[in-house]
């Protein structure tokens, strides 16, 4: 669906995005996922054909973004990061002037309904909050129903009931077979909804593999267990797939003297720091 190669680009005399490269199956969550500034939005910039001073080859839906042709919009739908909505018009009337916009079109009462904004269509934009904007430029980029998807931070600025309405409209849209592009600075949802995931700083492509063998292939699981001691209560760590072989563990266990033990996962996050140095937030 997507394939990008040698991909540079800089909006000053500067180099930003360089040395790009990476590929997106039909049917995939793909995420570029990194700190402020990292160039994320400008990545979606270019793959939706909005900037097209860039050198190298973006090759999205068999077309050259650059020169893509007037069909390539009716096959993306684009949710940019602040709201594309007319302030002086009513939600239902920004849905439907940017709906006369293409050939096909999808009934967005039952979207309105699912993000509780169906009794606020006859409100105007300006009296609409920050989440309800975003909100409706979410579905403002199903309208058309694309098969190519490009989210930009889709979730951000939402309280976590409305984001989690919006990630499993998004994980709805996978199954129906669209492809997703989705930035985030949020390792969590990236973990959750992307297939495959790009770590993005300084306009450089840092890692790139699913959210598990990220995770797997660098930090290991580790346990913590407490006991007490001398009459102190104590705490221990011992590296998972190592437990059998940690000596205080095993007495503790046959004497009945663990106070507790738990296991926890490097994040995406941990994994993230490690790679490039830099902190997603
Ligand atoms: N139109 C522009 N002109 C010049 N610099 C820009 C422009 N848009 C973004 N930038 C700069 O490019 C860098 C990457 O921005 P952006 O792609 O928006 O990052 P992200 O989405 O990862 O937060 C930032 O340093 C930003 O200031
Ligand atoms: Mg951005």
């Amino acid at each position: 669906m997507i394939d990008v190669r040698n991909l540079t680009f800089s909006y000053t005399a500067n180099p930003f995005i360089s040395n790009v490269a990476f590929s997106v199956e039909k049917g995939q969550i793909f995420g570029f996922l990194g700190p402020s500034g990292a160039g994320k939005s400008t990545l979606q910039k270019i793959l939706t054909g909005l900037l097209t001073t860039y050198s190298g080859q973006v090759q999205v839906s068999g077309q050259e973004a650059k020169f893509r042709s007037h069909s390539f919009y009716e096959q993306i739908g684009v949710d940019f990061e602040f709201s594309s909505l007319y302030e002086k018009l009513t939600g239902r009337e920004n849905l439907d002037f940017f709906a006369s916009l293409y050939k096909k079109r999808r009934d967005a009462d039952p979207l309105l309904e699912r993000l509780g904004l169906l009794k606020d269509t006859d409100k105007k934009i300006s009296d609409y909050s920050k989440g309800m904007k975003s909100r409706l430029n979410f579905i403002k980029a199903l309208l058309h129903d694309p098969a190519l998807l490009f989210l930009d931070e889709p979730t951000s600025g939402l309280d976590p009931r409305n984001a989690r309405l919006m990630k499993d409209m998004i994980l709805e849209e996978k199954e129906k077979g669209k492809t997703i592009i989705l930035t985030t600075h949020n390792m969590y949802d990236a973990t959750e909804l992307c297939d495959q995931v790009a770590f993005i700083v300084d306009g450089k492509l840092k890692a790139l593999d699913t959210p598990k063998n990220l995770i797997m292939s660098r930090g290991a699981s580790q346990v913590t267990y407490t006991f007490r001691e001398n009459d102190r209560l104590s705490e221990q760590k011992a590296l998972l797939h190592q437990t059998g072989s940690d000596e205080k563990l095993q007495q503790l266990i046959l004497n009945n003297q663990l106070l507790s033990i738990h296991s926890s996962e490097p994040t995406l996050n941990d994994i993230f720091v490690e790679l490039t140095g830099r902190k997603l937030q």
